[in-house]
């Protein structure tokens, strides 16, 4: 039957290699329907990603990757239909094999054939619910100012700044690095403003597909395209209160002209209609660049950036104040012994330096994912370097954490087998070793 099944799939459009925590290692896509508007930096972003962060409407009790890494055989579907990271909604057929090393799973490798058909895909964009939260509009704001703990001075003056200016009517666009805190300063600012009771309403420009950006943003009336409804975008829909435009660098360049016309005016005009409403919105927005790459990469019109960051706020990636490690430790422990009924009193010595010295390229949010993993495997006492997720763990003992960290499979010799690839890997890391002993 595995084998009828891999004859079925008759071709490929797309490979993913992932590790067993789900981060991606390997990704390409044969289909050029795939590769429509993608470009090379875009491969760079997934890469290292966790796949449900790359695909987040796939349901992770229906993914078959999970499925596959858990119960260590193939698994084979029909049909999934899931949005993209871009916000295209895609249908697939899918062969996952798990890969296993003496019994060990070491991650999972998916073959994927693109069904969608394209008048499927119109449909689909209007029709999709997406499970994640990427996708969905929220109209709720849940963190407060209580709720971002930190000891490092520049961020602490970062809230003393955000609680200033949570009340002015100015726009603020906070950046920093994926797992920063972004979310949490932006829900809070709303939360500490007179604009508490209005809604909050929060969208992610990066999941939503082009051709439907400015109807969601501005609306549309009954009649300006096939099968258009009378419908508020999201402008009127957080009129009184705040709209959160997080990753704005993804919004396609030709509507942030129209965007930056919403602001300078305070009206927007539904597509299709003739007449122009008035709207008091608050506008906060997020990126995880630095705004002058943004605006040298083109990826943020330079007028509409100076519009939106009237007030403006960095956040330090974790790797910049250490001192915020411990805390983070004490306080997720603290959070998950309560949620876990456990008691676990910290982490070992080698544990802290391990994390004092890794550079948390997911950073705040890394952290507390690693700690909570950890804590499933410990009954009492401290976490230890065993209860690690294994990719940390497998870290200690060698010299330069930061330099093998980033290392991926794209970075080696795509010319070389695996076997190649493992051999020269093992050889530098004892060249290494062997420097390091002298
Ligand atoms: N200063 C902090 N104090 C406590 N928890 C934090 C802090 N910063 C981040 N976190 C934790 O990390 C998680 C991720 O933070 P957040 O969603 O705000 O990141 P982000 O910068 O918006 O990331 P992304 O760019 O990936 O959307 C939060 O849900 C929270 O649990
Ligand atoms: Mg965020």
């Amino acid at each position: 039957m595995f084998y009828n099944d891999i004859l079925s799939m008759n071709y490929v459009d797309a490979i993913m290699i992932v590790d067993q925590h789900g981060r991606i290692m390997y990704s390409v896509r044969y289909n050029p329907r795939f590769d429509e508007h993608c470009h090379d930096n875009e491969y760079e972003s997934i890469i290292n990603k966790n796949f449900l962060e790359v695909y987040p409407s796939i349901n992770p009790n229906e993914s078959t990757i999970i499925k596959s890494i858990k119960e260590k055989k193939p698994i084979y579907i029909n049909e999934q239909a899931f949005i993209d990271y871009k916000g295209r909604p895609i249908k697939t057929q899918n062969l996952t094999i798990p890969i296993i090393r003496s019994g060990k799973v070491l991650g999972a490798i998916e073959l994927s054939k693109d069904i969608t058909k394209i008048e499927e895909k119109v449909n689909n964009n209007i029709k999709f619910k997406p499970v994640n939260k990427r996708n969905k509009v929220s109209h709720k704001a849940m963190y407060t100012f209580q709720d971002i703990i930190t000891v490092n001075q520049y961020m602490l003056d970062n809230i003393r700044r955000a609680k200033m200016i949570a009340d002015s009517p100015s726009s603020v666009l906070i950046y920093g690095e994926t797992g920063t805190g972004k979310e949490l300063f932006v829900q809070s600012i709303h939360n500490y403003s007179s604009r508490k009771d209005k809604p909050f309403v929060a969208q992610n420009c990066a999941a939503l597909p082009e051709n439907l950006f400015e109807t969601i943003l501005f609306g549309s009336v009954k009649g300006a395209f096939t099968g258009a409804v009378d419908k508020p975008g999201l402008f009127e829909e957080a009129n009184g209160g705040t709209l959160f435009l997080d990753e704005i660098n993804s919004m396609p360049f030709n509507l942030q002209a129209k965007l930056l016309r919403v602001l300078q005016d305070g009206k927007v005009r539904r597509v299709g209609d003739n007449k122009e409403r008035k709207v008091d919105v608050r506008i906060i927005t997020a990126m995880n660049i630095e705004p002058s790459e943004a605006i040298k990469q083109e990826q943020i019109r330079e007028d509409l950036f100076y519009r939106l960051s009237v007030v403006n706020i960095r956040l330090l990636p974790l790797r910049e104040r250490k001192e915020d490690i411990p805390v983070y430790i004490d306080y997720f422990i603290k959070k998950y012994n309560h949620k876990m009924m456990k008691n676990i009193t910290g982490v070992s010595k080698e544990v802290e330096e391990l994390f004092l010295e890794y550079t948390w390229p997911g950073n705040v949010r890394e952290l507390q994912h690693v700690i909570e993993s950890s804590m499933n495997f410990v009954q009492h006492g401290q976490i230890e370097l065993i209860h690690l997720p294994v990719y940390l763990s497998e870290k200690i003992g060698y010299e330069g954490i930061s330099e093998i960290d980033n290392k991926t499979i794209k970075d080696f010799d795509m010319e070389l087998s695996l076997d190649e690839v493992i051999e020269k890997t093992e050889r530098e890391l004892i060249e290494k070793a062997l420097k390091k002993s002298g």
